[in-house]
């Protein structure tokens, strides 16, 4: 799919589909009144004889209307003028996509950019149509032997922008969503995978690959010895029971000044989690596949950073392990040394995704970052706090927090802080060890966790995204989101945005 923007009158347009909406009950927005007017009332005429509501998830397409010079126009429901707020505008582009996936046409415009969101401009619209199109395209079906039917995707998608001086903007706007869904197009991927074929060796090569890809990407792979030298025996414990080495995968994008701290991503890559000797129930064990995808929005995000150029120093790092029962598995009991230097007392290896994560903060402190933002499927415990809709957020320095925060409203990819309060360290005291990777009970299980990465990130300032809930949906729509790619990288827009600021006003 191609998408550009430009602007002009819907009745003007040759092209073989017009994308226009239609508000409940039967109102047309502007630029489709326009249109009317151009086909003589012809749109006004049928909709009075009720074939379309205007309710979202409705559509209808229309063919030979007169006056025009487009092929064929699809009406697009878009529920209540004034109730449309960001979810629903998300829906109603998701709609508009699958029912334009069900035509021939091979080329659409779409004048749905004139729907009037609470709060949102032009451009917020155009990033989320782009996203919204690629995300309602994406399918799973590489390891299909008889793939679903061949669908014929609009190869052309042109966004309607209301006057030339809205064309710079909205070309901006496309590039970003572009770029957004490039990197969540591979984290989704690379989560669905099968984990027999996902393993920690895998992740590694396709962060090689994205290395060929990008010439501004350097990567670094360390093996199992190397992390025995290092000293990362927390990291160290979690692959022992299982076949395949462990990689620590470090990235590298330097396109900032020298002298600027980087900003650094550490995304847990558990290639499969079964618990270990704290084996878990069967049920629904097939989805700890996705327990890498922390480890995937990091390899998106780095590649949507570059693909949009983005002057920033951006490190990767991703713990890649799998964590299995078996004869050299580590023991409930088992008191290991983190590259720290603390001691970890492991009463449930089934809470892995720390022992790996806070290896890798540890060693992230040698990249003196301004920032260092971890992303992990840690806990249970944060679905059963926040459901599915938000990453949960915890942070040791608030204007981090805020930060996220301001990004995950503007790339619509929502977060939810929780505390990190000192009252709730003791729970992770160990009688044997300097802490334990448990507490004793389950309360606050997505702060327990965050807790005890918080004591290998005291040395920067750091905020931990669990996307237990978030990363993957279950049920009948079994796949990766791709989920946050679009905050992480709206993170890092700001970010670039800020220092270019801060140059402006060093120069003057
Ligand atoms: N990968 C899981 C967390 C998880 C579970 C994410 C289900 C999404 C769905 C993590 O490694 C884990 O097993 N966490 C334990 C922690 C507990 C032992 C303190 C959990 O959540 O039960
Ligand atoms: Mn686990
Ligand atoms: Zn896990």
């Amino acid at each position: 799919m191609e998408f550009t923007v430009k602007s002009g009158n819907p009745e003007k347009q040759r092209t073989a589909c017009l994308a226009l909406g239609v508000y409940e009950s039967r109102r047309l927005t502007p630029a489709a009144e326009q249109f009317d007017t151009a086909c003589g009332g012809a749109l006004g005429n049928l909709l009075r004889r009720g074939d379309l509501e205007g309710k979202i998830g409705q559509s209808l397409l229309l063919f030979n209307l007169p006056g025009t010079l487009c092929e064929r126009v699809l009406l697009v429901g878009c529920g209540r003028e004034r109730e449309v707020d960001d979810r629903r505008f998300r829906q109603i582009m998701h709609h508009a996509a699958a029912a334009l996936n069900e035509t021939a046409a091979a080329e659409v415009v779409i004048y749905l950019t004139d729907l009037v969101v609470k709060g949102r401009e032009l451009n917020w619209k155009i990033r989320q149509i782009v996203e919204a199109f690629e995300e309602a395209r994406y399918r799973s079906d590489a390891l299909k032997s008889k793939k679903d039917a061949p669908r014929r995707f609009p190869r052309k998608i042109i966004l309607s922008v209301p006057g030339r001086r809205e064309l710079p903007g909205g070309e901006r706007a496309v590039r970003e969503g572009v770029a957004i869904a490039a990197g969540v197009k591979l984290t989704r991927d690379l989560g669905n995978l099968p984990p027999n074929l996902c393993t920690p060796a895998y992740l590694a090569e396709q962060a090689q690959t994205l290395a060929q890809e990008f010439p501004a990407l350097r990567v670094e792979v360390l093996e199992e010895t190397d992390l025995e030298r290092l000293g990362m025996g927390a990291l160290l414990a979690v692959t022992r029971g299982s076949a395949q080495p462990a990689k620590l995968i470090r990235l590298e994008y330097r396109q900032g000044p020298a002298m600027r701290k980087p900003y650094v991503l550490v995304g847990k890559g558990v290639t499969f989690d079964t618990g270990g000797i704290s084996l878990k129930p069967g049920e629904g064990m097939d989805e700890m596949k996705f327990d890498m995808c922390g480890a995937a929005s990091v390899l998106g995000t780095l590649r949507a950073c570059m693909e949009l150029q983005l002057p920033l120093n951006v490190i990767g790092l991703i713990p890649a392990v799998e964590n299995m029962p078996g004869g050299r598995a580590s023991r409930p009991g088992d008191i290991v040394t983190s590259l720290s230097g603390q001691t970890i007392e492991i009463l449930n290896t089934d809470a892995e995704g720390r022992l790996i994560l806070c290896d890798a903060l540890t060693y992230a402190e040698r990249d003196e970052p301004a920032a260092v933002i971890d992303i992990a499927t840690l806990t249970g415990a944060c679905i059963i706090a926040l459901g599915r809709h938000p990453h949960g957020l915890f942070s040791n320095h608030p204007p981090l927090a805020h930060a996220l925060q301001a990004a995950a409203h503007t790339a619509y990819d929502r977060v939810w802080e929780l505390p990190l309060w000192e009252d709730y360290q003791e729970g992770l005291d160990s009688n044997f060890a300097d802490m334990a990777n448990v507490a004793g009970n389950r309360d606050g299980g997505a702060i327990m966790g965050a807790c005890f990465l918080s004591r290998f990130a005291k040395k920067f300032h750091w905020a931990h995204l669990d996307i237990a809930g978030t990363a993957w949906k279950t049920g009948k729509a079994k796949g990766a989101t791709g989920r946050p790619v679009p905050l992480l990288t709206q993170y890092l827009l700001d970010r670039a945005a800020e220092a270019e600021r801060e140059d402006g006003r060093a120069a003057h």
